[in-house]
Order: C-alpha cells, then sequence, then structure tokens
C-alpha cells in the first residue's frame, strides 16, 4: 500500500505559517502531502516553501497543468484534506460549493474525510453568517476543529487562534485511521473530566494523587476529532491544552463537583477519568503549618468529598445522558468493577488494573469495559487513544 495521501489546503492567514510544522509532521510520519494554497496564503508563505517541504509542485489556480486535470485528480485521489488555516472566507466558500482556484475545487471532488482548523479575528469566528456556515460544513461530516483561545494577529486575544500543529496533526491522524466520512458525535456535547484533585491542608501543602490526566485528554481529543464539543474539565494536568476543546480548569473535588454538574446540564454523555479525592482534610490552615520544637504534629482529619459520579448517575441532568466512570483496582479486578459499577449506577465503567508501575503516567493502558447491561468489553494493551476510541464506540451505540 502506498502512502495515505493528504492534501493540505492553505488559505490566507497569517497563521499559514504554522501550516509549514504541521507539514512537517505529516511529512515526516510517512503521508504524501499536497500542498495546495489559496492565492491569498501566498502573501504570508511563498510556494517555494510549500513545495521544498512537500517535494510536490505546487500551484493555486486550475489552469496550471491543465492536461493532468488537477481541479479533478487532487481531490478524487486524496485520502484526507485538512485546511489549515481555514479562513472565514474559505469557510464560507466550501459551505457554499464555491469553486475559483484549485483549494475550492479540490474540496468540491474530494470524497474522503475533511478537516478545517479555523483561525481568524474572534468577531469573525462569532459572526452568525461564521457560525452558520461551520454548522453546514459539519451536518455534512467535515470535522471543523474549533479555533484555541489566546493571543491573535495584533494585540487583541480571544477565540481565533490556531491550534497548535501538533494537535491538528493529532486530529488529522485520527480521522485518517478511523477512515470515517461522517463523525458520529457531531452534534453533541460531552464532559469529561480528568487529572487528578488536590486537597489543600494549608497554602503550601495538599493531599494529590499521581494521575496524570493523560487518559482523560486522550478522551477529549478523540471526542473532539468525533465531531463532539467537548468540555474538558481539568484537575491540575499541564498537559497542553488538545485543539477545539473547552477547558474548565479546577483544582479540589469540589470544584470538580461545580464545574461538571454545570457542564452535564446539557450534556449527552459525561466521562469522569479524573481522579478525584475520596477525602480531603476537615480544615484548611490559612496559614502554612509550621512545625514545634519538642511537639508531635497534629494528626490530620479527613472528612468525605461528594461521590460525583454517584451523584450525576442518579439524578441525570438529561434523559439518555450517559454517564461512564473509571475504576482503578489492584486487586479482584473484575468483581470489584462489578460491584462498583452497581454500586456508583453508571451505564459503563472502564475497570484498570493499577500498581506502581502500571497507567499512572504511562502512554498506554489496558481494561475491561463493564456495562450496566452485563456487557464485558476487553481492551488489550495499547495506547490511551485506543482506549478512548472504544468507550467513545460504546458511548455513540448506547446514545443511538
Ligand atoms: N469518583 C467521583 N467522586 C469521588 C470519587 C470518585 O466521581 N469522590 C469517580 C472517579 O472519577 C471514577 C470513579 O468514581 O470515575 C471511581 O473512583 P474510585 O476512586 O476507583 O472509586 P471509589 O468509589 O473511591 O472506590 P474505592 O476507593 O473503594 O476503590
Amino acid at each position: 500500500m502506498g502512502k495515505p495521501r493528504v492534501v493540505l489546503g492553505v488559505s490566507g492567514g497569517i497563521a499559514a505559517y504554522k501550516a509549514c510544522e504541521l507539514l512537517r509532521r505529516l511529512t515526516e510520519s510517512g503521508h504524501d502531502v499536497r500542498v495546495v494554497p489559496t492565492a491569498s496564503a501566498l502573501h504570508f508563505v511563498g510556494a517555494a516553501t510549500w513545495s521544498a517541504l512537500s517535494g510536490h509542485p505546487v500551484s493555486t489556480e486550475v489552469w496550471d497543468d491543465v492536461h493532468e486535470v488537477p481541479h479533478v485528480r487532487i481531490g478524487q485521489q486524496a485520502d484526507l484534506v485538512v485546511v489549515a488555516p481555514a479562513t472565514a472566507d474559505m469557510l464560507a466558500k466550501a459551505a457554499h460549493g464555491l469553486a475559483d482556484d484549485l483549494l475550492t475545487n479540490t474540496l468540491l471532488t474530494a470524497r474522503c474525510p475533511v478537516v478545517f482548523a479555523p483561525a481568524m479575528h474572534t468577531e469573525m469566528w462569532e459572526h452568525p453568517a461564521t457560525r452558520e456556515n461551520v454548522a453546514t460544513l459539519r451536518r455534512r461530516g467535515a470535522l471543523v476543529i474549533e479555533p484555541a483561545v489566546g493571543r491573535l494577529t495584533g494585540v487583541d486575544t480571544g477565540k481565533g487562534r490556531l491550534p497548535d500543529p501538533a494537535e491538528i496533526f493529532e486530529a488529522c491522524r485520527r480521522v485518517l485511521a478511523r477512515g470515517v466520512t461522517a463523525p458520529d458525535l457531531v452534534g453533541r456535547h460531552v464532559v469529561v473530566s480528568a487529572g487528578g484533585t488536590r486537597e489543600p491542608l494549608d497554602p503550601v501543602r495538599f493531599l494529590g494523587n499521581r494521575s496524570s490526566g493523560k487518559q482523560g485528554y486522550a478522551l477529549a481529543r478523540t471526542a473532539a476529532a468525533r465531531g463532539a464539543r467537548v468540555t474538558l474539565i481539568a484537575a491540575n494536568t499541564g498537559l497542553p491544552d488538545p485543539a477545539g476543546v473547552d477547558i474548565v480548569p479546577v483544582g479540589t473535588a469540589v470544584h470538580l463537583r461545580e464545574a461538571v454538574l454545570k457542564a452535564a446540564a446539557d450534556a449527552d454523555a459525561v466521562v469522569m477519568a479524573a481522579a478525584v479525592a475520596d477525602f480531603r482534610p476537615a480544615d484548611y490552615a490559612a496559614g502554612k503549618i509550621k512545625k514545634k520544637d519538642g511537639e508531635e504534629p497534629e494528626p490530620v482529619v479527613l472528612v468525605r468529598n461528594p461521590d460525583i459520579l454517584a451523584e450525576i448517575s442518579a439524578d441525570r441532568a438529561r434523559v439518555g445522558q450517559v454517564v461512564v466512570g473509571f475504576a482503578a483496582e489492584t486487586d479482584d479486578v473484575l468483581a470489584n468493577g462489578r460491584k462498583k459499577l452497581r454500586r456508583k449506577g453508571c451505564d459503563l465503567l472502564v475497570v484498570n488494573e493499577v500498581g506502581e508501575r502500571r497507567t499512572f503516567g504511562s502512554e498506554e493502558n489496558e481494561a475491561v469495559v463493564l456495562g450496566a447491561d452485563g456487557s464485558e468489553t476487553p481492551v488489550p494493551h495499547g495506547p490511551k487513544e485506543a482506549l478512548a476510541e472504544i468507550v467513545w464506540d460504546l458511548v455513540a451505540s448506547r446514545l443511538e
């Protein structure tokens, strides 16, 4: 089998320079990339750069190499088309089927998955015209990644930044691996909690746990790539923000609970991947706790934290909302998992075996997903993303 063929469409925004990095990642990971810039994109990055980095000639118009019928061929032969950056103008043209240059012709002839990574000023992104164009593209099965929030071209900041090229690359890789043209979570809102809560003792100390947040981030990324609107409630993770995901940072279990309940109000699914502390110190010392010569330390008294998973499972914010929990077990993994599933009342429970060197902080995972309907889905040892895809498969089948 030959290399997967990717068309990288580049439209005319300052973020075009970041598409060079995306191009590098795609070519270095074994993709055959054809760059199709618009004429305006060439004001930002010249044809020589695209041609040198891709190893293919670059043209913006349908009139070059007419004997090869490029305006039809490039789109027809592609396994994936990704447009990064996609300007407001490009989204409008794509939504309305205009075909006045090579890129817009390619978009009309492509029958493969199409990913748009928009970048523009916040006002343009929020304009009803753009909103409708994005909705149209999504309805037709394109993956439109939400822009990132941050510094824009000038001094202003807001939503509209091109997501990190590494994140766009990940989205492309996943779409290619799944080989689907219609992402199955389009129109769905999903909430994922990730990381581990920290329960403060005083301003400098806390009770915490070793959860890295990687599994929750993998869930958020894969859901976004499958078209969902994703709210990621991140407890003390320090990981790069996934593209196209709304992130709510939290610290303690109580904060996490508030954020989850708020986001869950209109969610189709809630996945509790965060390691929530079961207990918190009964008292918080406003000043740093000092050691005193000749005195033993005071014991730390703990109180129970609310069980968020049990609460949202018992009191569903929406009819048909799917609730997923995670369980980390060291012994009798399946039996304990079944008991926990019943106790928590969720629809699915992902049970991992943990130990000193297993799961925490690693890139890989192995699990069994137990269903309240008695189902048991083993997930072989593999990347956290593979487990995430299986979780979304099971969620999507319950949402249908
Ligand atoms: N969880 C939660 N709220 C808590 C504790 C846990 O929502 N206060 C969620 C976690 O996000 C996870 C699931 O419950 O999805 C399982 O957590 P776990 O700590 O394994 O279960 P516990 O009920 O604490 O059981 P035990 O400590 O006895 O294993």
